[in-house]
């Protein structure tokens, strides 16, 4: 797009959608027509009256500091002698509620809109019609809008024109859209209208989502429907939202007597149950409701079922998590005041996210905003798109967020193969280790510094949220583990990085030195005030001695091989004395069944995968998530809530033991030296608990499936490779054969 102008209202409407319309004629003989549209805000638009592409939300959400997509639509059948082009927009994540400082105008207070429209004649001759100030500004039947606190469309309101519209200096750079559309993606019926016992009437869609309710109803003039949210009901079946913090989700429709679809044009909301507060004087018809979900248009190319139905619920929680929470940009919730570009979030899940959809265009889009808010120094905050207003102030630079810089480029290219992605990213990656380099207090490991930690922890004690481990070890830890990326990033690219395989050995020498005796890591580490401001003495001791420390010793090879066996020893001890169920939280979870079963514990992973007490997995399954919650004990046992402030039931992080179920149950591994599954590994590891297992992953190489079932104690395996691709089946008894495309049977 070249430079055009941007326009704004000459009147500020606070809150509300404003339309900017333009009448335009065209000459004869015209061969085509297309529209280049984007917004501070988000925005829809209308050609003679006919919307503009399936997209919702658009422009999406970018670093809006550096960048904001425009998206390009052919107009040329929509076009006649005499046009009109409506646009509109509405807050959205640039103007309205956002972030933590208060949280609203993060990047503009006001909305503005730009638009090119090229109108190419027969003739080869073209005309442009551009935003400026021929074009008019009105109010529009959205009333107010907000991607927090919801909307209001009042069918009665009559546009008043503003005004013509004004000139607007908007310093980012426009981008044709890189990311994946974002779009309506399915409808759901409710399961039912219930009245609860407070005598509120709610409408249940028996799954928790994102996206908004539509409702088909003709009501009678100046009637209103109002409705606001909830993922979950209270131990006594009443509604409850407290969790959603100052989100207020609510919407609003001021009826007109017409039979219309009312739904949110301009945000979007996290809920399971929707609380009519008002409804017109009818009964509710639930045919004429549904929920719609929005998120990024991903492909599915992963599915995972067995024959236990608790862990296909566990499955199915992963699923909508990704879905809930891929909504353009990787959040860490949907509903609450947050749906932020969580860095550590993102990174933790984005194995499981690449094995169960296609999220390379999704990805490539937000690392390339993280690329863009990455600082002179390296560092990369806690969130992306930073949302502070005030933009001195950031997410804190942590260790095991800010290496998702590290962390997702790789996951990326071992499930594409495609060395572009690593050559995409391959300076972020340098820089965050340059970061992490200069970080730490002492040479060779990262000491000091403000850290999430293992994030909600069941060891954190109390109700705190760093869990107990050194956030000094997992920092120096992950410290090493980006390094050791930054040179396999390296090789494949062919680039010299002597300097970094050099780094990675000394800093996992010291990395032993410091924080290791005989093999095992030493047990206390008391924080100074600059790593925990204002904490009280007993949040001051961290410990090295926790199944996190464990599993990262193993997960990032900071052991010896000589000392795997102790160090899994230890950690199979530390979860035996924690009721045989794991303390981890963000930074452990990912990577604990993995580990276990690397050292020949598989059953002890079974066991943790099949524990439904809290902390585990299938205790939210239990207690009916259809979605995966941000806290293990969401839900407490006495059916109260975890707390009223960081309870979200929709967060995807611990979904990510969805890449054991593929990576080890089913036993579907890419292989680093064929990145893309080129070559893979099948290991498959039956339980008969689960009875069998069918899954199938659509990778960019073709379709691999790994199939086994029980018939009395012999396992029958089906296993397909595609044509092209190489794996190395290895049967739990061992029998190994590497294999090209086709289909495998064996019985063990
Ligand atoms: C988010 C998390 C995030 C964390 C930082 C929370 O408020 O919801 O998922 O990673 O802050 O520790």
């Amino acid at each position: 797009m070249k430079k055009i102008q941007w326009i704004k209202s000459p009147e500020n409407k606070e809150g509300a959608a404003l339309t900017f319309s333009k009448i335009f004629e065209i000459s004869e003989n015209l061969k085509s027509a297309t529209v280049k549209i984007s917004s501070v805000g988000v925005y829809n638009a209308f050609v003679n009256g006919e919307r503009l592409g399936e997209q919702v939300l658009t422009p999406g959400y970018t670093s809006y500091v550096h960048r904001i997509q425009y998206q390009a639509y052919d107009v040329t059948e929509k076009i006649q002698k005499s046009n009109k082009i409506e646009i509109s927009a509405a807050p959205g994540w640039a103007v309205g509620h956002l972030g933590y400082d208060g949280g609203k105008n993060v990047f503009a207070d006001h909305v503005s809109v730009v638009a090119e429209i090229e109108l190419t004649y027969e003739n080869g001759e073209k005309e442009f019609v551009n935003t400026d100030a021929t074009w008019s500004v009105s109010t529009n039947k959205v009333t107010y809008s907000d991607i927090y606190m919801g909307e209001t469309f009042d069918a009665l309101h009559e546009p008043e024109v503003l005004g013509a519209a004004v000139a607007d200096e908007i310093s980012a750079a426009l981008v044709a859209q890189v990311g994946e559309d974002i779009k309506e993606q399915e409808r759901i019926a409710p399961v039912e209208l219930i009245t609860t016992p407070k005598g509120e009437r709610v409408i249940d869609f028996g799954q928790n989502m994102t996206g908004y309710v539509e409702f088909n109803v003709r009501g009678k003039k100046r009637e209103k429907i109002v409705t606001t949210c909830a993922e979950v009901l209270d131990k006594d079946g009443n509604f409850y939202n407290d969790n959603y913090r100052t989100a207020k989700n609510e919407v609003t429709y001021i009826l007109d007597g017409k039979k219309r679809v009312y739904k949110p044009q301009f945000t979007f909301q996290g809920f399971r149950y929707v609380r009519l507060d008002e409804y017109p004087d009818m009964p509710v018809n639930l045919d004429d409701i549904r929920a719609v979900a929005v998120h990024s248009d991903i492909r599915r190319i992963g599915y995972f079922s067995c024959g236990e139905e608790r862990i296909n619920q566990l499955y199915h929680n992963i699923i909508w998590g990704q879905k809930s929470n891929y909504l353009d940009i990787p959040t860490d919730c949907p509903q609450r005041d947050e749906r932020l570009g969580w860095t550590g979030d993102a990174q933790v899940f984005c194995r499981t996210a690449a094995m169960n959809y296609d999220v390379r265009k999704f990805f490539e889009k937000w690392l390339g905003d993280l690329r863009l808010e990455q600082r002179a120094d390296g560092a990369i905050y806690g969130v992306c798109p930073e949302a502070y207003k005030d933009k001195t102030r950031h997410s804190r630079i942590s260790a095991a967020w800010g290496d998702a810089a590290v962390i997702i480029p790789w996951e990326l290219y071992r499930a594409y193969g495609d060395k572009k992605i690593l050559a995409d990213n391959f300076e972020m990656m340098k820089k965050w280790v340059n970061y992490q380099r200069s970080a730490g207090s002492e040479e060779y490991l990262w000491l000091g510094g403000y850290h999430y930690g293992d994030w909600l922890a069941m060891d954190a004690g109390g109700e705190g949220c760093v869990g107990a481990t050194a956030n000094d070890l997992i920092a120096s830890a992950f410290y090493a583990n980006a390094a050791d990326i930054v040179v396999r990033a390296g090789e494949v690219l062919g680039e010299d990085v002597s300097e970094y395989r050099e780094l990675h050995k000394k800093v996992v020498a010291k990395f032993r030195r410091y924080f290791l005796e005989n093999g095992l890591p030493k047990a206390e580490f008391p924080l100074t005030e600059e790593q925990a401001p204002g904490r009280g003495v007993v949040d001051k001791i961290r410990l090295g001695m926790t199944q996190t420390a464990l599993v990262l010793l193993l997960r990032f090879n900071l052991c010896t091989k000589a000392q795997r066996a102790a160090v899994a020893d230890k950690l199979e001890e530390l979860i035996m004395n924690f009721g045989g169920k794991m303390s981890t939280g963000f930074v452990g979870t990912p990577y604990i069944l993995h580990v276990l079963t690397e050292c020949g514990k598989t059953e002890l992973a079974y066991k943790l995968l099949f524990a439904n007490e809290n902390p585990s997995w299938l205790y939210s399954v239990e207690h009916g998530a259809t979605t995966m919650w941000e806290h293990w004990n969401g839900i407490k046992e006495d059916g109260s809530f975890w707390s009223d402030d960081m309870n979200s039931y929709n967060h995807y992080a611990y979904g990510s033991v969805g890449d054991w179920l593929y990576g080890v149950v089913a036993g579907i591994t890419v292989c680093e030296d064929g990145a893309g599954y080129k070559k893979m590994h099948i290991a498959p590891r039956p339980c008969k608990k689960l009875g069998f297992v069918n899954c199938e992953m659509n990778t960019v190489n073709g379709k691999v499936e790994s199939n086994w079932y029980y018939k009395g104690e012999k396992v029958y395996f089906e296993i397909t490779v595609p044509h092209g691709a190489e794996a190395k089946i290895i049967l739990p008894n061992g029998y190994t054969q590497t294999v090209n495309g086709g289909t495998y049977h064996f019985v063990v």
